[in-house]
């Protein structure tokens, strides 16, 4: 390369537009190999954010890029919304198969912002409703315009006096946020008060006209805020007694990322659609909406369509990444990894104080920094020192929370216990360091 890092990133600043914020860490990354990356100065990472939890089969999986390679040979896109292909068809029955959800209907987008504004005006159109239930803190799209909320995690927080209000007909719920609960109660003593009181909202601010009520199952951006195992349960007895949709957008939880194939499953409820992306290609950019038949039926021509929805490729790269997640049956490989994963971090937690918390299921974890114990105060700074300090001793983690003060570990769920052990390593001296400072 005949420019340095240091000068291509300050020509990033010049012509790319980085609406999310300045990319972390100051990294040009070059190349990417099972759960390894590498950057232009040749510098190995383990990526234990899998490219913001989107190559969970490592990084050029060959069985989802040979799929990709044998699908450009045959045909690469014939607007798929307008002609029959046979990818969507072979997606759809393989998802509806093993969805959550039966019998069920599929259909495919390129986003998780997409899939999200599809999901809910499918909700809309089978309700005859048109107000929507959001958690507080979570993150569906940030498709301003979209009708699906940009909701008030930390981007939103900060983005909120410019862009204004969210759309009308938009209501948010408490989420179970334990470790700050928003009643300042303490589970299970609390009997889950934060469903509860959704009953409320949706008797006293909604006009009753709610179609649905979208979350994710574990809050991702939010800084993987984890309910109760019997909290969804609860939502969608209410949910049931008003006639309301449960929507879960598994973009984050989805494919055994929790233990099981879905989070559906791992929290015991049975959602009327749920929406994924994200790994759904493996990295290559796929979506879907897997709705209940009765609910997909009430869908008519003209409410939705996209130039790129049901690309014949992207569909070959997540028929790929599904039949690999089913014959190497990794989801046991998530709770084996995870549970030792967790194991080491509530260790760590025992011998760091800036560890507010560590939670999470199977291979989505959060810790959350904070100044100290006592008073809880967000960790911000400590956090973003955290991940520099790992990411110059070659490891990548993630960020969320509120206040940006929770890390995000969100490897591929191909890992082995070596790269576990690596990751905890690494962590373990930049807590201490970051500890000190
Ligand atoms: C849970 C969740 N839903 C939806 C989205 C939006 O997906 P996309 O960025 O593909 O539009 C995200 C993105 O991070 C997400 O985490």
């Amino acid at each position: 390369m005949s420019q340095t890092t240091a000068e291509l990133l300050d020509e990033y600043g010049q012509y790319v537009v980085t609406s999310y914020g300045k990319p972390f860490p100051d990294i040009l990354l070059v190349e990417g190999d099972g759960v390894f990356v590498k950057d232009s100065e040749g510098k190995q990472y383990l990526d234990f954010w899998a490219g913001v939890t989107v190559t969970v089969l490592g990084h050029g999986n060959p069985r989802v890029q040979q799929a990709v390679r044998d699908q450009m040979e045959k045909l690469v896109h014939c607007a798929s919304q307008s002609y029959y292909t046979m990818p969507p068809l072979k997606l759809a029955k393989a998802l509806c198969q093993i969805a959550p959800i039966s019998p069920c209907k599929a259909s495919f987008h390129t986003s998780g912002t997409e899939a999200n504004d599809v999901a809910l005006k499918m909700a809309k159109r089978f309700t005859k409703r048109h107000e929507i239930i959001a958690l507080q803190g979570s993150y569906h799209s940030w498709g301003y315009h979209a009708g699906v909320p940009g909701t008030p995690t930390a981007y939103y927080a900060h983005a909120a006096p410019a862009l204004g209000p969210s759309v009308p007909g938009m209501y948010y719920a408490p989420p179970a946020y334990c470790y700050r609960c928003p009643f300042g109660l303490t589970y299970p003593a609390c009997d889950i008060a934060c469903a509860k009181y959704l009953e409320s909202i949706i008797t006293h601010s909604t006009s009753r006209d709610v179609a649905a009520f979208i979350a994710e199952p574990i809050q991702g951006v939010g800084g993987i805020v984890t309910p109760p195992d019997d909290y969804f349960r609860r939502v969608q007895s209410i949910l049931d007694k008003y006639g309301i949709l449960l929507v879960l957008d598994e973009v984050q939880t989805r494919l055994g990322m929790t233990g099981k194939m879905w989070a559906a499953q791992t929290f015991g409820v049975q959602p009327a659609i749920v929406t994924t992306a994200k790994a759904l290609g493996n990295g290559w950019p796929i979506s879907a909406v897997l709705a209940r038949s009765d609910v997909a039926d009430a869908f008519e021509p003209g409410d939705h369509y996209s130039t790129w929805g049901a690309h014949p490729v992207m569909c070959a790269a997540a028929n790929a990444t599904v039949d690999y997640v089913l014959d190497n049956r990794l989801w046991e490989n998530v709770q084996r990894m995870g549970q030792l994963l967790l194991n080491g971090l509530h260790e760590l937690e025992s011998k760091y104080e800036i560890i507010g918390e560590v939670r999470g299921k199977g291979l989505m974890i959060g810790v959350e920094i904070v100044e100290d114990r006592t008073s809880r105060a967000p960790g911000k700074k400590q956090a973003a020192q955290i991940r520099k300090l790992c990411a110059d001793r070659g490891l990548i983690i993630g960020s969320g929370g509120w206040w940006m003060n929770v890390l995000r570990i969100q490897p591929p769920m191909t890992i082995t216990e070596e790269h576990v052990m690596q990751a905890l390593t690494t962590l373990e001296q930049a807590l201490e360091v970051a500890s000190k400072s």
